[in-house]
């Protein structure tokens, strides 16, 4: 095995982060490596939002519980609790993508989630790929954290991934080879 793949085989979700914060020389490299990703035509139709701020990345933490709590299907709040009551397991950093809207970018999106993921991985730095973020940026406060995340006008919310030193690693889910199918 070479070094990618060594490293796309050790990425593995964390939910369970140190306190400690990420250097910005760190965060820098791995948003480099996001904006590296390939899009659509080369649309690039997104922003790359580094938020760096525990204090601000905790707000949006429980504001994003508090309105899993408000849903009728509990599941979702009750996942979180059983996971130790946070949204984002105690993040220290977070790239939020926000997209332009106006084209199809969701394969884009994606593609730079996984960029993401796997340049923090390569650097030693745990992660997870944050989709139910999304509840932070809908309604009224949600607009509210556009503004403060600085989503340019028309932006919306495309996912997130939650960036720190782990506190509990985890094993990287087995490869299930049966999902393969290869045509002669
Ligand atoms: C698009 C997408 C959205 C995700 N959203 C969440 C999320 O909101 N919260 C979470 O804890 N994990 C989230 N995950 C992580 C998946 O649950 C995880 O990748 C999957 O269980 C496989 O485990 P692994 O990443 O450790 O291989 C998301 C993953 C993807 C690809």
């Amino acid at each position: 095995m070479n070094e990618t793949l060594n490293v796309i085989a050790e990425r593995y979700s964390c939910r369970n982060f140190k306190p400690d914060p990420l250097s910005g020389e760190t965060l820098h490299a791995i948003a480099k490596a996001a904006v590296q990703a390939p899009s659509g035509m080369n649309r690039q139709a997104w922003r790359v939002i580094v938020v760096k701020n525990k204090a601000l990345i905790e707000e949006m933490d429980a504001l994003g519980m508090e309105k899993l709590k408000a849903w009728e299907d509990k599941s979702f709040y009750n996942r979180m609790m059983e996971r130790g009551g946070t949204l984002f397991y105690g993040a220290t950093a977070m790239v939020v993508i926000a997209l332009d809207g106006k084209q199809p970018s969701e394969v884009d999106c994606g593609i730079l989630c996984q960029t993401v993921a796997l340049a923090a991985t390569s650097l030693g730095i745990a992660n997870v790929i944050c989709g139910l973020a999304r509840v932070v940026f809908e309604g009224a406060r949600g607009e509210e954290f556009k503004k403060r995340l600085h989503f340019p006008e028309g932006y919306t919310f495309g996912c997130s991934v939650l960036l720190g030193y782990a506190n509990t690693k985890k094993a990287p889910h087995e490869p299930d080879m049966n999902k393969i199918i290869v045509v002669e």
